[in-house]
């Protein structure tokens, strides 16, 4: 079964997939808008707390399972405990992963849109009008947003079709590097606004009167988010590893550049919501409002403007292609579907669902459940209920229930690993991953 899987070629390239899996509109659209509504600094601070404490144990879990079994998600716990009720986990994270496609898709056609308008000239000339605000409105309530959110998906699907290899290893290779660089000009580009300070004191000076149940729900559902993690994308993609990859030193450089990466959003962002007049805590539109205005008054504008909606779309890419993946796997593997049926269903479901979300910014707007919309109760659900029920039982699992040996095994690959180091992985992913989770979802139903 090894020798019939692709695997990934270079120790690069096994990097450059799984942070360009876990960068993307998470870190760029989302952590801002989300650390926007929470009140800054002090999400910012449980958000890095929880991506450590958390993240990098619950993503050695999974590249534990997945390169141990070499399988999907649903294999991997089948291949590992004889239970049928495991497998359930790799359920959950097949629907999260169908949920999360769909609403991100929309975003991702939002990138679309706004390179248009950069190519054409619209966005520049609306934000020179001061329309930024209406704009955005008026497009996402239209037919627009439903068609770039199914040509979005239709591309994914191509590109799908080409395998493990040819398509996102390439890819992600050659363009995460150029997205940080073009970010850290962005950053120097913010730290020159007039209300850079106030921006940074937002973003960095923790105001603990802020922190709530709602807080500490949104900042564990972003860090899940952010890594991929908690449905199986990467065990998928550790399936994919040698047996050489490092495990842990992969875990914590991929848990730490993404995290670079959405404090490097921040860094953008907030300066200029404080200088243009935005509110922190618009929500979704939060990026797509205040970036257009940066770009405007930057020298050369356009162009920059041009080239950041190029690179988010891509990076929307290898994030989606990551959450196809783990769907068609499963499809492939354990329903013995072929590989361009696997991909056609789920792109299928995705461009269903899709639509609804797009529309539940226009004409499905008055439709919610529990006051969120189609598209924030696809995001609250998947988000930040599901990816970290299925990080608590995958860390269970790994922690309690996968034999020691293969832990350690793993965790050395080729080398060695330290006992201590060893002890205190299995010690966060039997007691301080699952229990924080549980707090954190007992504050939820104010329990405690
Ligand atoms: N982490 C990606 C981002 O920040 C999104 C993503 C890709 C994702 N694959 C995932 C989120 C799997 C949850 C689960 O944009």
């Amino acid at each position: 079964m090894t020798d019939q899987r692709a695997q990934f070629g270079t120790r690069l390239g096994v990097i450059a997939t799984t942070v360009g899996s876990a960068v993307g509109l998470g870190n760029i659209w989302r952590f801002p808008y989300e650390a926007g509504a929470h009140g800054g600094g002090a999400f910012l601070l449980i958000y890095i707390g929880f991506i450590f404490l958390i993240g990098v144990p619950v993503i050695c879990a999974e590249f534990i399972m997945g390169r141990g079994t070499r399988r999907n998600i649903f294999g991997a716990f089948r291949a590992l405990h004889s239970s049928r009720y495991w497998a359930w986990t790799g359920y959950m994270g097949i629907l999260a992963s169908i949920l999360i496609l769909s609403f991100y898709s929309v975003v991702a056609g939002w990138t679309m849109e706004y390179l248009a308008e950069a190519l054409t000239g619209t966005l520049d000339a609306a934000s020179a009008g001061g329309e930024l605000h209406d704009a955005f409105d008026n497009f996402a309530a239209g037919p627009r947003s439903v068609m770039w959110t199914l040509i979005f998906l239709a591309i994914n699907a191509v590109i799908l079709f080409r395998g493990v290899r040819g398509g996102i290893e390439r890819a992600s290779n050659v363009l995460m590097p150029v997205l940080f660089i073009i970010l850290i000009i962005f950053c120097i580009n913010s730290l020159t606004m007039p209300e850079a300070a106030e921006g940074l004191r937002f973003l960095f000076r923790p105001d603990f009167t802020k922190v709530d149940s709602s807080m500490l729900i949104g900042a564990l559902g972003q860090a899940f988010f952010s890594l991929s993690l908690g449905l199986g994308t990467l065990m998928t993609y550790s399936s994919y590893f040698s047996d050489s990859t490092p495990l842990v030193k992969s875990a914590v450089t991929t848990a730490s550049l993404d995290t670079l990466v959405a404090i490097l959003a921040g860094i953008i962002i907030f300066p200029a919501v404080f200088t243009y007049g935005c509110e922190p805590a618009a929500g979704p539109k939060l990026v797509f409002e205040v970036l257009p205005s940066i770009f405007h008054q930057m020298p050369g504008g356009p162009i920059w403007a041009i080239l950041f909606f190029f690179l988010l779309f891509l990076a929307s890419l290898t994030s989606t292609i990551s959450m196809s993946e783990i769907c068609i796997a499963f499809f492939c593997e354990q329903l013995g579907m072929s590989r361009r049926r696997a991909t056609l269903l789920n792109t299928v479901i995705a461009m269903s669902l899709g639509t609804l979300c797009a529309l539940s910014f226009g004409a499905f707007s008055g439709f919610t459940v529990c006051g969120l919309t189609i598209f924030n109760l696809f995001d609250y659900l998947s988000s930040n209920i599901m990816l970290p029920l299925g990080g608590m039982l995958i860390s269970i699992f790994a922690g309690w229930i996968v034999d020691r040996r293969i832990l350690r095994s793993q965790l050395a690959g080729t080398g060695r690993i330290s006992t201590p180091l060893l002890r205190t992985i299995t010690f966060c992913l039997r007691y301080v991953a699952p229990a924080a989770i549980l707090l954190v979802f007992l504050s939820g139903l104010d329990i405690i």
